[in-house]
This record gives structure tokens, sequence and C-alpha cells, in this order.
């Protein structure tokens, strides 16, 4: 497990770029941490590695939005609203994961059908600097 300390955006986004350096085909990433915790800020960084910054939108009503870079495609989730992992398969969700590269914001709501192999990135914020974010990195 690792431990990151974020002050600022900019910094959310620097770290995006490197994970985004990182990814591999089939990899998913979930992310996890309060509203406004910066987990769309983090997948802009990642998409800023592949030159698509100007793009992302949140998935929170689409569910997902896809993405194309020339190694494989990202497909970044926002499973806020869903009931559950059923919900989740009923829409196809599973099926993404092979792919591609899946990003998945709440994912630890469909936790049961999440592959065996993930990454889990979890957000905490600080009550006393609006612009620090803590971060832990786990291989699951
Ligand atoms: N260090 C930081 N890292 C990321 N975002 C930060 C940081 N400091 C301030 N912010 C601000 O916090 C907000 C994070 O919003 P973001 O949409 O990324 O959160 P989220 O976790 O995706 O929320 P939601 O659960 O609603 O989808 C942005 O407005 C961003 O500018
Ligand atoms: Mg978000």
């Amino acid at each position: 497990m690792q431990k990151v300390v974020l002050n600022g955006e900019t910094e959310t986004i620097e770290l995006g770029k490197k994970i985004g350096a990182q990814l591999k085909m089939g990899d998913v990433i979930v992310l996890t941490g309060e509203l406004g915790s910066g987990k769309t800020k983090l997948t802009e960084g990642i998409l800023t590695f592949f030159g698509l910054q100007n793009e992302i939108s949140s998935p929170t009503f689409t569910i997902v939005n896809e993405y194309q870079t020339p190694q494989f495609p990202i497909y970044h989730f926002d499973v806020y609203r869903l009931e559950g992992s059923d919900e989740f398969l009923a829409i196809g969700g599973e099926e993404y994961f092979e792919k591609g590269v899946s990003i998945i914001e709440w994912g630890e709501m469909i936790a049961d059908i999440l592959p065996p192999q993930y990454t889990k990135i979890s957000f905490s914020r600080e009550l006393k600097d609006d612009n620090k974010r803590i971060l832990t990195i786990e291989q699951i």
C-alpha cells in the first residue's frame, strides 16, 4: 500500500499522468472516496497522458464514457447511481473489463463482481485544507 499527499489539483493531474503512462490492456482501477474528493480529477489526469484532457465529462448520468487511445479504449464509469452489482451486470458492465482499461468511480459499490485483481485508490480530504487530498493506492 502506497500513500500519496496531493496539494492542489495540479498535483492530482500529474499523478494521473503517471498512472496513465503505466496502464495496460485489461487494467481496472477503482476510485473510492467522498463526493468532490478528486476521483474525476485524477481520471482527467489519466486522460491527459493520452492527450484527451479536453474531452472528459463526468459519467454520473451516463454511467460510462468511452475514450479511444492508440493502445486500448478507456472506459470511465461512475456507478454512484446504480442500485448495485446486479444493475452493473444488467448494463453489460462486466464485458468492458477485458476489452480495455476500466476506471470506476465508486467501484466499491460493485466490489463483489470486480475482477480478482485491480488497483484501488482511496481519496480522503482534510478539513483544514480544501486543496489537500490524501490517497492510498493498493493492489487488490
Ligand atoms: N488536490 C486536489 N485534487 C483533486 N481535486 C482537488 C484538489 N484540490 C481541490 N480540488 C477540487 O476538488 C474537486 C474534485 O472534484 P471531482 O469532480 O474530481 O470529485 P469526485 O471525487 O469525482 O466527486 P463525485 O463523487 O461527485 O464524482 C474539484 O473541484 C477540484 O478542483
Ligand atoms: Mg466524479
